[in-house]
């Protein structure tokens, strides 16, 4: 009998991660569910294929040792000629075959993968990363030779940096288990447009999956029932719903696509043509900063941020500490001095709490006076509707356009916008114990020129494929 001799057999959830045919799966949810014990066995599929190249990628190194000690049981309990090289970070295989450990600390660290490529990819705590450094890894997810299956697999908690990107690419679009299909358009050479498409699913995980977890540490289901109760619902019962984490996650800043404006919100300044219209949002602050920033909208209606002026000391959420009339004064001289605002009309929009008399003369009243004439009219101030308007200015069309850019000189706008995080309190809304000044300003001047959000995105119900082998390891 070769029962006796099996090291690690997947228990019921892990084996429908496992069997799962699309190109990406996402197993994740709850704490302890065997998720990276999973990754880990995944990896292994193809190993008795020598050209084989497996990459298993975590946030951070020091993060990595855990899977890696992990893999030091499996690994070498299944493969004992399998050979960990510690300072390459990597498993050979009695085949030739190889598992990579990664890491990828700061977006640039992509470019460490930079011409690799790999029939495996696996990231451990999808949630760490940005959406940037994911996606990033399509291009690097090619085979290495003949006969070799191409995949990506993650596993995560809710929570986290990625939170929001996660949950929208794998958890919004249709229930557990159910394929999302994306289509994508793309130009061949010969000028026509051929439609591609790739599936994706996710498959959850619960510590009550893990049997052996809980016979092995009974007292684990204990200390995730402990938690707090937003970390209580994400850690034992893998809600999406009640966890922080970066709210436009759609952000992007690519320098490269700065003039052709592909994929990023971020741009290169242009000179604006004398008809667009401007806009002055602004948000008031004294002890923390305030917000001034300019907007022109162009005839499709895109809006372009093309200056802004941030009352900030330069220490992050720090205000500048300076009256109303001297704010005025400092818009009056960029408006007077700006190549793109001199001589125009500017239509000023602003917090309505600015127009607050309870306790005297409102700021206001004070800028609007002589000599600096700074008019404002009060903002719709409706904070969800706000920031459904900041998603939908975000999102990409299919051809990778937004209908909202930022010149590159908007610095203070390019720190804060993608570092807002979740309120735990009001999981729907953003955390304005962060540094949510420029994010304000910029709400009020997006409710001047509502859109109408774009089509979700559409779920098939594909059939699962053949259940592939699973991975029983001898010893
Ligand atoms: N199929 C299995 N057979 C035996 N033990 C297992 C199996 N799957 C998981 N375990 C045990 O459960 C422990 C927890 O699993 P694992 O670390 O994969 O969970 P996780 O979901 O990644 O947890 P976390 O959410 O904390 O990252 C493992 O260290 C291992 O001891
Ligand atoms: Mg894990």
């Amino acid at each position: 009998m070769e029962i006796e001799n099996i090291l690690w057999r997947p228990q019921k959830r892990q084996a429908q991660f496992m069997v799962r045919p699309e190109y990406e799966v996402l197993y994740g949810g709850a704490a302890g569910g065997g998720k990276s014990d999973a990754l880990l066995c995944e990896a292994l599929r193809q190993v008795n294929i020598p050209h084989y190249r497996g990459l298993i990628l975590r946030k951070t190194y020091p993060q990595l040792s855990e899977l890696i000690d992990r893999s030091r049981t499996l690994y070498s309990g299944a493969y004992p000629q399998a050979k960990y090289n510690s300072s390459g970070h990597f498993w050979s295989f009695p085949s030739g075959a190889k598992i990579y450990f990664g890491a990828m600390q700061y977006t640039k660290d992509r470019q460490n993968y930079q011409g690799k490529r790999y029939d495996f990819i696996g990231f451990d705590e999808l949630t760490h990363f940005t959406f940037d450094e994911y996606s990033y890894m399509f291009s690097r997810s090619r085979p290495s030779g003949e006969g070799t299956r191409v995949y990506i697999r993650a596993t995560a908690n809710p929570g986290g940096i990625g939170h929001a990107w996660v949950k929208e690419r794998f958890i919004t679009p249709a229930p557990p288990e159910t394929p999302i299909r994306e289509f994508y358009d793309t130009l061949t050479p010969d000028g026509k447009t051929i439609r591609l498409s790739r599936e994706r699913v996710f498959i959850p995980a619960s510590v009550f999956d893990n049997e052996e977890l809980l016979r092995l540490d009974p007292n684990y289901l204990a200390n995730l029932s402990m938690l707090p109760a937003s970390e209580k619902a994400a850690l034992l019962y893998g809600s999406w719903d009640s966890f922080d984490g970066q709210v436009f996650s759609e952000w992007k800043n690519d320098p490269a696509h700065y003039r052709d404006r592909l994929y990023t919100h971020v741009i290169e300044p242009f000179s604006i043509p004398r008809d667009w219209p401007i806009y002055r949002g602004f948000d008031f602050g004294f002890a923390k900063p305030f917000s001034v920033g300019w907007f022109a909208i162009d005839p499709y209606g895109r809006i372009f941020h093309i200056r802004e002026y941030y009352g900030c000391n330069g220490v992050p959420n720090m205000g500048i500490k300076i009256e109303p009339h001297e704010i005025a004064a400092k818009i009056r001289e960029i408006e007077n001095t700006d190549e793109n605002l001199k001589g125009r009309r500017i239509i000023g929009v602003a917090d309505p709490s600015i127009y607050d008399e309870s306790r005297g003369e409102s700021i206001a009243r004070m800028m609007e006076k002589s000599p600096n004439f700074i008019y404002f009219t009060p903002a719709d101030n409706t904070r969800i509707a706000g920031k459904m308007q900041v998603h939908y200015r975000l999102r990409f069309s299919e051809n990778g356009e937004a209908m909202f850019y930022c010149f590159n000189t908007c610095r203070n706008f390019i720190r804060t916008i993608p570092s807002l995080v979740y309120s735990k309190s009001n999981v729907e809304d953003v955390d304005t114990a962060g540094e949510d000044h420029i994010y304000d300003m910029f709400r009020y001047v997006l409710m001047m020129h509502k859109i109408t959000p774009p089509k979700a995105l559409p779920y098939v119900n594909l059939p699962t494929s053949d259940p592939l082998d699973l991975r029983v390891l001898r010893v």
